[in-house]
């Protein structure tokens, strides 16, 4: 029996390196190894404002994005959060059995209350739980995120051990997967804030259908130092993002990488950055494109993942519902 493995990204618009190293390169590494559910969630992306006709498309974009990515509908199911009802409803049993304070301590809360003081509503507040939900629901093994989802994790982690104990065995207690490499990219702009897909400064973020031109001009302008050596120093952040993101991407050791830059500038790795991501994301974006014009094979996909998920998430309601006592 293959561990389960499930996860989920925000439908926002654009997808960054950072989503890509931090999450989506691994669900596609790790996929022949588990079962996979993956699950993009467009009920989360409502706790911030969206556009209704551009939430829907940025849904499917998503979708196929991570086909062309490489997630394969024969070793993973792929499906849209909100075409399960399952997930709001656990997320309400769950929230019944959260204690405020465990909720308060969510530091993503803050920051995004912080990012958006004019929409603070209940359901930014709640995201946790309904994520918690999305987790349990499937009787999760393994949970393959960035970093910035950890706390999110122990937290459902704590309410999956406190409804087994007082209400009866209902839960699988899930494991975050966070790899060493890549678990946090940070901004081009400013390496000591993480790379994310929703700021709004111009060079921040390497967008995965970003042209090779963009790709080009905003390593260019990444911050460095003014140091000569280029070294992987996590004291030096910016240069020390860029050597991350080159390592995986050049799949090359540290120890080459240090020597392929002996006595060389920042300009050479700028340029050698951008040769090897261009070179990944083209492929991708390629298949991207034929991909998001094929919709009648992307709703084939979506739904036999939706109907792979609803029967697991169905039953783990179930149980949930009659163990706390509702009919
Ligand atoms: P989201 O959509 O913000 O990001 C998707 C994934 O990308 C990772 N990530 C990063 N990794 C490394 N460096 C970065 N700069 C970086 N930015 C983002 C995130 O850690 C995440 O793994 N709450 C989740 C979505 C979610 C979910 C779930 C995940 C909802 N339900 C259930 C797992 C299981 C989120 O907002 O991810």
């Amino acid at each position: 029996m293959k561990q389960r493995v499930f996860s989920g990204i925000q439908p926002t618009g654009k997808v960054t390196i950072g989503n890509y190293l931090g999450a989506i390169k691994n669900w596609v590494e790790l996929q022949e190894h588990y079962e996979n559910i993956f699950c993009v969630v467009n009920s989360h992306a409502i706790t911030t404002k969206q556009d209704p006709q551009i939430l829907k498309q940025h849904t499917y974009d998503m979708a196929a994005l991570l086909l062309a990515c490489g997630i394969d509908p024969a070793q993973s199911s792929l499906f849209i959060q909100s075409e399960i009802d399952a997930h709001p409803a656990l997320a309400w049993i769950l929230n019944c059995n959260i204690p405020m304070g465990e909720m308060e301590r969510m530091t993503q809360f803050k920051d995004k209350a912080q990012k958006n003081p004019k929409n603070i509503n209940v359901g930014l507040f709640d995201y946790p739980a309904l994520m918690a939900s999305d987790i349990l629901l499937y009787q999760t093994d393994l949970v393959p995120v960035g970093e910035d989802q950890k706390q999110h994790l122990e937290l459902a982690r704590n309410v999956a051990q406190r409804f087994n104990r007082d209400f009866g065995e209902c839960f699988k207690i899930p494991e975050p997967l966070i790899t060493k490499l890549g678990a946090r990219i940070m901004g081009l702009d400013d390496p000591t804030s993480k790379m994310s897909k929703s700021s709004k400064a111009q060079n921040h973020a390497i967008f995965l259908l970003d042209s090779p031109e963009e790709i080009e001009k905003k390593f260019k302008k990444a911050t460095t130092d003014s140091q000569t050596s280029i070294v992987f120093d996590p004291e030096r952040k910016g240069v020390y993002n860029l050597l991350c993101i080159y390592e995986i991407f050049s799949k090359k050791t540290r120890d080459e990488i240090e020597e392929e830059f002996r006595d060389q500038g920042y300009g050479l790795l700028k340029r050698r950055i951008t040769e090897v991501v261009v070179e990944t994301l083209e492929p991708i974006q390629r298949e991207y494109t034929k991909i998001r014009s094929d919709e009648k094979y992307l709703l084939e996909v979506l739904n036999q993942g939706k109907e792979k998920a609803q029967s697991i998430a169905d039953q783990t309601y179930k149980k949930a519902k009659t163990l706390v006592g509702l009919i």
